[in-house]
């Protein structure tokens, strides 16, 4: 599996590229000829912000842009994925905190403080395995989540770790809803 730089190789992962990246480039093309003709120096860069239009992800599909020089998963989940998240109590979880910017750090792993939306629909993470650092492949692993096949760890539908060797839940990265179709990361 390939580290955070690399393409990550599987055929279901480059589908969702390829299906997400008529909503990537289109937000590319609002953002990034702005940024390239201030041409920021590198630590104004790092504290760039992205909007990306999310309209184009179905239900039960992951849209993965990258931010920052690391993979975002955007997965627009299903009810079948909602349920079981919320289907989770705290104590059988490996991390119990939400590992969620956007809340204090004591914040506790629910799947409602994992998500974007109070319906639970939209799933935002940093697609980074907080082992050391592989992309997870999705709809994968025992938990119908996540699965980095590097050293085999198991994500479920809320991205938070649930066997293997990752000692934390997937990232959740700064963001706000900008509109019904707008999210702006960082
Ligand atoms: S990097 Fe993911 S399990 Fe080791």
């Amino acid at each position: 599996m390939a580290h955070v730089d690399e393409p990550s190789g599987t055929r279901r992962d480059f589908l969702y590229v390829a299906t997400g990246a008529a909503g990537a480039i289109a937000t590319g093309a609002a953002v990034w000829p702005l940024i390239n003709q201030m041409n920021p120096s590198a630590d104004v860069q790092a504290l760039a912000s992205i909007q990306v239009d999310i309209s184009g992800v179905e239900t039960g599909s992951q849209l993965t842009i990258k931010f920052l020089g690391k993979p975002v998963f955007i997965r627009r989940r299903t009810a079948e994925e909602i349920e079981a998240g919320r289907a989770v109590e705290i104590s059988e979880l490996v991390d119990p905190t939400a590992e969620n910017e956007n809340l204090t750090p004591d914040a506790p792993a629910t799947d409602q403080n994992r998500t974007l939306d109070e319906a639970g629909e939209w799933l935002i993470m940093t697609g980074v395995c907080t082992h050391l650092g592989c992309v997870p492949i999705g709809e994968a692993g025992d938990f119908g989540g996540w699965f980095c096949p590097c050293h085999g760890s198991h994500y479920d539908t809320a991205g938070r770790i649930r066997k293997g060797p990752a000692p934390r839940n997937l990232h959740i990265p700064v963001m706000r809803r900008v509109s019904d179709t707008v999210v702006e990361l960082g």
